[in-house]
């Protein structure tokens, strides 16, 4: 027996270098009913995130994920309500944020990873996979605990106009901090300014380069640098730390799309002369503390200091598009997929 048709998109291709659409593929396939101790999901929204691009190579897997079998649904983050339930813990209209497939409708065990929200009615759902979600979070713990922002602080945030980096540079700001956002090209640094409320941003791309656009911007060097790209960007950036800088290590986008391990940082002796600390970490540490800091979060976000900045694709057909998008810098905020009108 079936309950209807399901659309999922599947690993077509290993994409060599930048992800391109040719990788993806939207297939229908139909779909069962829950068995005992199953139940079904309606997937909602989909979180399209930079790093899942890593578990997309051969052999990829860590301790997170593993990585993605070709001819099989591509892995991310997802929002669904449950629908039907054969499940003692699932009940109908739950809200759940999974570890699952790109796909209309999932059916599950609660055997992978996945958490119940409970969703404010004051705010979009979608909140939950970004600025409320795993995408805000890594900001504000990585400005907490590593980035440490002191009032008149120069913050520096590379993909500024990204997922992570937009929220990461509202926090700052919050934290009393004179924010500088890093993007690639004008039309982004007058956005990062009008819309993430950055004090200046740079375009790495113009002319110059980021090192012209340090020189300008921070003309007496960087304490904080929240960075979500690492490779040469990091170097660059660390020849511009100021004394007793922090270093925070959130992403190293520049190095997803390659199949062979990248050189550097070169700076290092930087560290040593400004006595700064780099340190890298992941959000899933503070699991135990989400709770706390997105109460905090959904009050900021309710009183207007913080800002949830989405970029909002319609459609399980232009989830593959809108990934590689991404990776030529075409979002603005954090990049979701709805997965239909209503929702
Ligand atoms: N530590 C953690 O726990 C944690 C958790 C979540 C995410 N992250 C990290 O956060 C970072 C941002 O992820 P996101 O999902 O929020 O993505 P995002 O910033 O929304 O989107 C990616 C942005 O990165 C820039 N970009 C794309 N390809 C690039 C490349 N090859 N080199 C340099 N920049 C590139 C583009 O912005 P521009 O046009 O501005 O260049 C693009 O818009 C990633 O490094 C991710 O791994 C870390």
């Amino acid at each position: 027996m079936t309950v209807g048709t399901n659309r999922r998109v599947l690993l077509a291709a290993r994409p060599q270098g930048a992800p391109r659409e040719s990788d993806f593929q939207c297939v229908a396939a139909e779909m069962r009913p829950p068995d005992d101790g199953e139940f079904l999901l309606r997937n909602r929204y989909i979180s399209l995130d930079a790093g899942f691009r890593q578990w997309m190579n051969e052999g990829a897997g860590d301790g997170y994920l593993e990585a993605m079998q070709l001819g099989e649904p591509v892995m991310g983050l997802v929002l669904g309500q449950v629908e039907q339930s054969k499940h003692p813990d699932y009940a109908v209209g739950d809200w759940l944020m999974c570890r699952s497939r790109w796909e209309e409708w999932s059916l599950a065990d609660g055997s992978d990873y996945m958490s119940k929200l409970e969703v404010d009615p004051e705010l979009s759902p979608s909140c939950y996979l970004g600025v409320l979600g795993p995408t805000g979070l890594t900001g504000y713990f990585g400005l907490r605990d590593i980035g440490k922002v002191q009032p008149g602080e120069t913050v520096l945030i590379s993909t500024a106009a990204g997922a992570v980096g937009s929220v990461a540079a509202q926090i700052a700001k919050l934290r009393g901090g004179r924010v500088v956002g890093m993007t690639s090209t004008d039309e982004k640094c007058r956005w990062l300014v009008d819309s993430v409320g950055v004090d200046a941003a740079i375009n790495y791309r113009a002319e110059g380069g980021l090192e012209a656009g340090l020189v300008e911007q921070c003309p007496d060097g960087v304490d904080v640098f929240f960075d979500n790209v690492g490779g040469a960007t990091l170097d660059t950036v660390m020849a511009h730390l100021r004394e007793r800088a922090r270093v925070v290590l959130s992403g190293a986008l520049s190095t997803y799309n390659s199949s062979e391990p990248v050189p550097g940082p070169y700076n290092m002796f930087k560290l040593i002369t400004q006595r700064a600390l780099m340190q890298g970490f992941m959000v899933t540490d503070y699991v135990e503390e989400y709770p706390a800091a997105l109460a905090e979060m959904a009050a900021w976000l309710k009183s207007g200091e913080l800002r949830n900045l989405e970029d909002v694709v319609v459609g399980i057909e232009n989830t593959g598009p809108a990934f590689c998008r991404m990776f030529q810098g075409g979002n603005r905020g954090k990049l979701v997929v709805r997965l239909e009108e209503s929702a």
